[in-house]
């Protein structure tokens, strides 16, 4: 209970029985697609709050009435689905969504999954996802907004705003659901659900502000993560549910478990039973249970015997109840469902996302676009794989609506003629078998289109892979095709950035399209034919090997950075060369210290030229704004989009930080030929940084900031920061 709660809801609160208000706190599973008698008589008793996983508008308007006319208050149920990327039509992944660099447009996909799903009934969707993913191994950074705090926290927000609108009343709103509170991310060898260890003040700096922007943002509902968090369980931790959501940042909406998070205490070590574990996350903070029971087992004992205060227990209610007034549910007649938008504008926005989400890696001799082409061949597995292409998190995909590239391919192929090998039965055959009629197939041809990568079931939760080179046999198909000498384009569709370091040589040209989606074929076959120029910039590092992990562009400089001279190749080291010989440097002798491909990174069909960098003032004052601008033309020949970024590095601090941190980017379209003028603005809040007493502050002194278009930009302007 708030000071701010309606008359309605205090009122709830005051008629309740205690196991009405225990029901509130169940999010039960649902019996997918009908209304089954276990579930109907615990909604009917008021032992159920929300249901989860149920499509069937039928089965939901049935479940909602039960609700509503037959439970002992009335009160409807929250409806939740993981709506990720996509509702029957898929959106790229959101690894690829953030490749886009452009939040408006995620934005418009989240309101299109939205709508599609409020349309059935669903008010609520566990998205979007705001772990950090600096952990390609990570079967869940396919789910990620990338590696980057300010790209992450911006990606987010977008979400919240298309899920949500300004109104969540209004129909086809959606409540929103930042996860995982908190650290997920970090989980300890990229192993999915394994421990995390975070100081504070990383957690602070790196973890939680994409969180807290969320909850400016008005996000409805939080929830808490499996995983352990520095010894406790996010589940039933205090410090995350409760100072720093409710006290430090004022959250009201409600937090949720994640499946079984509740009763996985026991399984941590926390707990010894249910009941502890009821306990100790009912106390933490937490509002609701996913999937287990152990609320709706333990709580009203733990109350009668005074071990959780009934003032706890009504702000939990009080927490949920808050949330279905903003859905309108205790309204008199709640917000009937709408009718889906329409599919053709869905289709359209997902085509949008797919082509600025692919970003173009190499592109050697500008084998790119495909032009003059008389005879291409289509090599892989995944080059007409409807159901693949729409990666992890699909599970309401409809892969009837795909269209795939070799599909798109064929349409505009016009006099070209196009031959097809599938070469693999899927990304993970080792057998081959096929690698004979591809040779011959890529022998006839003037260029060879492989379409490789990973499945879908390759990625996402618990799909984590120690090795992130591609899979199966997918190497040696790529060396045998490049033994024809006909010149490769490579096409990936994958959910993790995948180590191509063997590959890169054998490749003139390589597409990285994430898992795009619905409309894969037309983003790609616009793109390769020169429809559209590349645009997508990389929001996650390319490691050239796994072992390189963890590896992204806002490290810290350390005591002993590497330097291009110090770092030597394995083979130079003369045999029992002197142990100081090669310096002390920070490098691995095998692979060196720098990625395959930046964070930021992303090639175009034209050029960039970035020029004239300038600051509007060389001092401020705390509190004031600095105007950084540079010229941006695009060189090249044709018309196209630029990726600017600006970078900001703090060299001295009070705690270390890291050699550059994102600070702003803008999507510009620009013709052939064409300048314009690329204005960021800097308040002095956005140099804050967490001190040594974890509050956010932005010291005194020196800042460099640049321009650029991958996080390597050049930091060539400074500014003094007065107290
Ligand atoms: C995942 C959550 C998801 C939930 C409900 C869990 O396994 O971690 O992200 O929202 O399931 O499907």
């Amino acid at each position: 209970m708030t000071q701010t709660d309606s008359e309605r809801i205090l009122s709830l609160l005051r008629q309740m029985s205690l196991d009405d208000k225990i029901g509130q706190l169940w999010l039960v599973q649902s019996d997918e697609g009908r209304v089954s008698e276990r579930l109907a008589s615990s909604i009917r008793e008021g032992r159920v709050g929300g249901v989860l996983n149920e499509v069937d508008p039928s089965v939901v308007d049935e479940l909602q009435r039960i609700a509503r006319e037959e439970s002992p208050h009335g009160i409807p149920l929250l409806m939740g689905r993981d709506v990720i990327h996509g509702f029957r039509v898929m959106a790229p992944i959101p690894l690829g969504l953030a490749a886009t660099w452009n939040p408006q447009l995620v934005e418009r996909c989240a309101r299109r999954a939205g709508e599609a799903a409020a349309a059935v009934g669903i008010n609520w969707t566990f998205a979007p996802m705001i772990d950090i993913g600096r952990d390609p191994r990570w079967g869940r950074i396919a789910e990620t907004f990338g590696e980057d705090p300010f790209l992450i926290r911006a990606f987010g927000a977008a979400m919240v705003r298309g899920f949500q609108g300004g109104d969540l009343s209004v129909p086809g709103a959606i409540a929103a659901c930042a996860k995982h509170f908190a650290g997920y991310g970090a989980s300890e060898g990229g192993r999915d659900y394994n421990t995390t260890s975070v100081p504070e003040i990383e957690l602070r700096n790196v973890h939680l502000p994409p969180f807290r922007q969320l909850v400016q943002e008005g996000v409805a509902t939080f929830m808490a993560s499996f995983s352990d968090l520095n010894g406790v369980p996010a589940t039933a931790n205090a410090f995350l549910l409760d100072q720093v959501l409710r006290q430090e940042w004022g959250f009201d909406g409600l937090v949720v478990s994640d499946w079984n998070s509740v009763i996985e205490l026991r399984t941590h070590g926390l707990t010894a039973d249910d009941r502890g574990s009821a306990l100790e996350s009912a106390a933490a903070g937490l509002d609701m249970e996913m999937a287990s029971d152990a609320f709706a087992a333990h709580l009203a004992d733990l109350v009668r015997e005074g071990h959780l205060s009934e003032e706890r227990l009504d702000v939990m209610v009080g927490n949920i109840l808050r949330v279905k007034e903003r859905l309108g549910l205790l309204d008199a007649s709640p917000p009937a469902s709408p009718s889906a938008s329409s599919i053709e504008s869905s289709l359209h926005t997902a085509y949008e996302a797919a082509v600025e989400s692919i970003v173009l890696l190499k592109n050697e001799g500008d084998v790119l676009p495909l032009s003059g082409v008389g005879k291409l061949a289509v090599i892989g597995p995944l080059a007409d794989d409807p159901y693949e292409q729409l990666g992890t998190w699909a599970f309401d995909g409809d892969p009837s609506l795909s269209q795939t590239p070799l599909g798109a391919i064929r349409g505009q192929a016009g006099e070209m003629q196009v031959e097809v090998c599938r070469a693999l039965d899927t990304t993970r055959s080792t057998g081959t078998n096929g690698f004979a009629e591809a040779v011959a197939v890529a022998g006839r041809a003037e260029v060879a289109l492989l379409v490789l990568g990973e499945e879908a079931i390759l990625s996402g939760e618990a799909h984590c892979r120690a090795d992130i080179t591609l899979p199966g046999a997918q190497e040696a198909l790529i060396e045998a095709v490049a033994s024809t000498g006909t010149p490769i384009v490579l096409v990936v569709m994958a959910g993790r950035p995948l180590a191509l370091t063997n590959v890169l040589p054998h490749v003139e040209a390589i597409l990285y399209a994430w898992h795009p989606g619905t409309m894969a074929g037309p983003a790609l076959a616009d793109i390769l034919f020169g429809g559209r120029s590349p645009s997508g910039k990389l929001p996650v590092t390319f490691p050239k090997h796994s072992g390189q992990i963890p590896i992204y562009y806002a490290h810290k400089n350390t005591g002993r950075p590497p330097t291009p001279n110090t770092v030597v190749s394995m083979e130079d080291i003369p045999v029992r060369a002197a142990q100081t010989s090669i310096g002390n440097t920070s490098f691995y002798l095998d692979v060196g210290d720098q990625p395959l491909f930046p964070f930021g990174f992303g090639l175009s069909y034209s050029a960039f030229e970035y020029a004239n960098l300038r600051v509007s003032a060389s001092e401020l004052a705390m509190g004031e704004t600095l105007t950084v601008e540079v010229d941006l033309t695009n060189v090249g020949g044709c018309e196209a989009d630029e990726v600017a970024q600006l970078y900001v590095r703090d060299p001295v601090a009070s705690v270390t930080q890291p050699v550059r941190q994102l600070r702003g980017f803008q999507r510009i379209r620009l013709a052939s030929g064409e300048t314009k003028e690329v204005v960021f603005t800097l308040h002095t809040d956005d140099l804050a940084m967490v001190n040594r007493s974890m509050e956010w502050v932005t010291e005194p002194g020196r800042f460099e900031v640049g321009i650029g278009g991958d996080s390597r930009a050049p930091l060539a302007a400074a500014v003094e920061v007065r107290a």
